[in-house]
């Protein structure tokens, strides 16, 4: 049986820089409460004139193809991670594959938000093991900007969560090589309201009006307390479930990628595996949150920085909404 690598990185982010002192102009925060609870400084927002889902993954692909050193044509397969589509439907996995010209080629979309994109790169690796394709596209985009409610009453959210694209392409590749040696994926719909968008869903008599648009079910609706107590639990949870089924530890970790849900999150769990600052990688101060995009963006940042090398173990770890929650274990 084959195993997967992933043979080439590349993320895009808006060129829109927005400061902390930037959202004290449009609601009631301050760079220092921020700062202090969730670790960032500055987040991009999408430039609605030029950014969409589709076209920032594109930029991101492209990117991580250059330096994969393949032909655009040398892609079997798309996975596309997102909860913020371009359209109700179909996903935005078909519209970056028109813009990529690989018209023909199968392309599903996955909504399970800070964790899709663990829970894509396992789809990948279950179509490579079996020999189903070769060359797969993984990719995670979100646009979050356009979902928060950017007043005072929605400051929690609006000063953490934001917009860009990560991308990875996976290869077939000989075990022996290294690659993917698992992924572990876990999900409590118990939960699913505890961070999640309401509207406009399908199960309502009208899916839009006046009235929905001006409440707060239009809005992203988080329960900051319960996600946070929840995610470090889960975190370190599901990163000893990958260490126990490849028989390592927290030591043989060269890198942990986590999702870059809140600074302080990343510091509990570092804390919690008792790992050095160096061996886990944050880029959360300068990004936000970009839910299914966070990871790829931070891993082809810590690619860029020559913090992975080949024969490393690198542990990539997320949770989120639903709650879904996932790991990954990377020999590079
Ligand atoms: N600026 C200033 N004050 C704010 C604020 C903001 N952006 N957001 C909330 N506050 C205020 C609250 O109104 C509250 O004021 P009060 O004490 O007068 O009522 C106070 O700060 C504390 O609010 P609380 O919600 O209890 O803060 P917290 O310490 O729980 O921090 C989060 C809020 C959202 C930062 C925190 O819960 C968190 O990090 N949760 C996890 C979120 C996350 O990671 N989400 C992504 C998951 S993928």
């Amino acid at each position: 049986m084959k195993s997967s690598r992933i043979i080439g990185l590349g993320h895009y982010v808006p060129e829109n820089i927005i400061k902390n002192k930037d959202l004290e102009a449009i609601m009631d925060t301050n760079d220092a409460w921020i700062v202090e609870r969730t670790g960032i400084h500055e987040r991009r927002w999408f430039n609605p004139d030029k950014d969409t889902v589709a076209n920032m993954a594109t930029r991101a692909a492209k990117i991580a193809m250059e330096r994969a050193k393949i032909k655009v044509s040398e892609i079997d397969f798309i996975v596309f991670a997102t909860i913020t589509p371009d359209y109700f439907f179909p996903g935005s996995g078909v519209l970056m594959q028109r813009e990529l010209g690989l018209q023909g080629i199968g392309a599903i979309d996955i909504r399970n938000a800070c964790s899709g994109f663990i829970y894509g790169l396992s789809v990948a690796d279950q179509f490579i093991k079996t020999g189903m394709y070769k060359t797969i596209l993984v990719v995670g985009a979100e646009i979050q900007s356009s979902a928060v409610d950017k007043s005072t009453e929605g400051r929690s959210s609006a000063v953490i969560f934001a917009d860009g694209a990560g991308a990875a392409i996976l290869r077939a590749c000989d075990p022996a090589e290294g690659g993917i040696l698992s992924t572990h994926l876990h999900a409590d719909g118990d939960f699913a309201e505890e961070l999640y968008v309401r509207d406009p869903g399908s199960s309502r008599k009208v899916r839009l009006s006046e009235e929905l648009i001006k409440g707060p079910t239009f809005n992203l609706t988080m329960n900051g307390n319960a996600v946070f107590k929840h995610a470090v639990v889960r975190f370190s949870e599901v990163i000893g479930e990958a260490l126990a089924a490849n028989n390592m530890k927290a030591e043989d970790i060269d890198l942990l990628v986590p999702h870059q849900a809140n600074l302080r999150i990343s510091n509990y769990v570092q804390k919690q595996m008792n790992m050095p600052d160096e061996k886990v990688f944050n880029n959360i101060m300068y990004y936000g949150n970009t839910t299914a995009a966070s990871i790829p963006i931070a891993l082809s940042e810590a690619w860029e920085k020559g913090k992975i090398n080949e024969g490393d173990i690198i542990c990539l770890a997320a949770f989120g909404s639903g709650f879904t929650w996932a790991s990954a274990l990377i020999k590079w």
